[in-house]
């Protein structure tokens, strides 16, 4: 799309909504929204909406409450998210965050972020492995394909796995959509081969489901994007950047984050500064609690169950291969 025609787009408020009833549907409570639009995939529960573009958005428990924000009029059509958002430069993928101009419920800042899925790992990205990870790990990694994002970014969320104490702070996970627009294969970046893989494994899962709830697919030629939203505060690489956190202090923020994840029973490849977020006091003093920096993760393109992680689940005896979490 030309400058010239997004210059006479509608505002963005302005914008009809291309998702039918919508502030109807936003009245019910997610535990009560019709079974036909209830969907279940790798332990998570969502509601499915189509859109009049022919896309399909996938909304969480957590995107449910900012339904009237998530509609794709109000942050997808004719660019907005490149147009009114802000370009998160730090990041390798496209990555936008994106201000709500809907005036119902509680303003929202979203991030908007384009799934890479059975894309090649960039060399920037693979590089900035901690060294410990074993090396079939390195040389098997993957970014995550979306629902897999976020079933594992949920089972990290509530991980009983570690000391009751210990809780990963994360950016939530509000919704999955899928333009209608159609992409060739190379268009997309994406391997047949690896594609095959995340559809093979989201089969397996959809054949799991109770009888009468419908199945998920993807579909090799639709782009993926996630809505998540945005955490206040300054990320570790821009503070060291402002001199207000040594490298050292960095450095140790990351190994403390290394910890943490691990002691829950996850991992993350490519840990790093920037995907580290930090709070400071009003007096701007960085917010800590029994002496540690609070902290909250915000990249799970490359999140990962550990193999000690695996094993306790199956002592522990979690039912199933994933978590399942409350809803239908
Ligand atoms: N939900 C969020 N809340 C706050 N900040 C965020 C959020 N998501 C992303 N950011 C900021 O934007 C940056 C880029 O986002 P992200 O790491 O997801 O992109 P990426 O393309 O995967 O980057 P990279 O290749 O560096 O991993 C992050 O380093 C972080 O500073
Ligand atoms: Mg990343």
């Amino acid at each position: 799309m030309t400058e010239a025609t997004w210059a006479v787009a509608p505002p963005p408020e302005q914008m009809p909504q291309t998702i039918p009833d919508l502030l109807n549907l936003s009245r019910i409570l997610f535990n009560e929204v019709p079974r036909s639009l209830r969907r279940r995939v790798y332990g998570i529960p969502y509601v499915r909406l189509d859109d009049t573009t022919g896309g399909r958005l996938w909304v969480t428990r957590h995107g449910w409450q900012h339904l009237p924000h998530l509609d794709p009029a109000k942050w997808y059509l004719d660019g907005q998210f490149s147009r009114r958002g802000k370009r998160l430069s730090e990041g390798s993928g496209a990555v936008y965050r994106v201000s709500s101009t809907v005036s119902v419920g509680r303003p929202i800042e979203l991030v908007v972020k384009f799934s890479r899925m059975a894309q090649d790992l960039p060399l920037d990205v693979s590089s900035q492995f901690p060294g410990g990870v074993p090396r079939h790990v390195v040389d098997a990694a993957e970014f995550n394909d979306p629902f897999q994002e976020f079933g594992l970014l949920e089972e990290l969320r509530n991980s009983r796995c570690g000391p009751s104490s210990l809780r990963v702070r994360t950016k939530r996970p509000l919704a999955i959509y899928s333009p209608g627009k159609r992409f060739e294969l190379w268009q997309l970046g994406r391997t047949e081969d690896r594609f095959r893989q995340h559809a093979r494994q989201l089969v397996e899962d959809q054949e799991t489901l109770e009888h009468g709830m419908k199945a998920v697919e993807m579909s090799i030629d639709r782009q993926y994007v996630y809505l998540f939203h945005w955490v206040r505060g300054i990320d570790a690489q821009s503070l060291m950047q402002a001199g207000a956190l040594s490298a050292p202090e960095a450095s140790a923020l990351v190994v403390n984050v290394i910890e943490d994840l691990a002691a829950t029973g996850f991992r993350v490849l490519d840990n790093k500064p920037g995907h580290v977020i930090l709070r400071k006091r009003p007096a701007g003093r960085l917010l800590r609690r029994d002496g540690r920096l609070v902290y909250a993760l915000v990249d799970f393109e490359l999140l990962q169950r550990t193999e000690r992680y695996r094993r306790w689940r199956e002592t522990a005896g979690v039912a199933g291969t994933t978590h399942r979490q409350g809803g239908w």
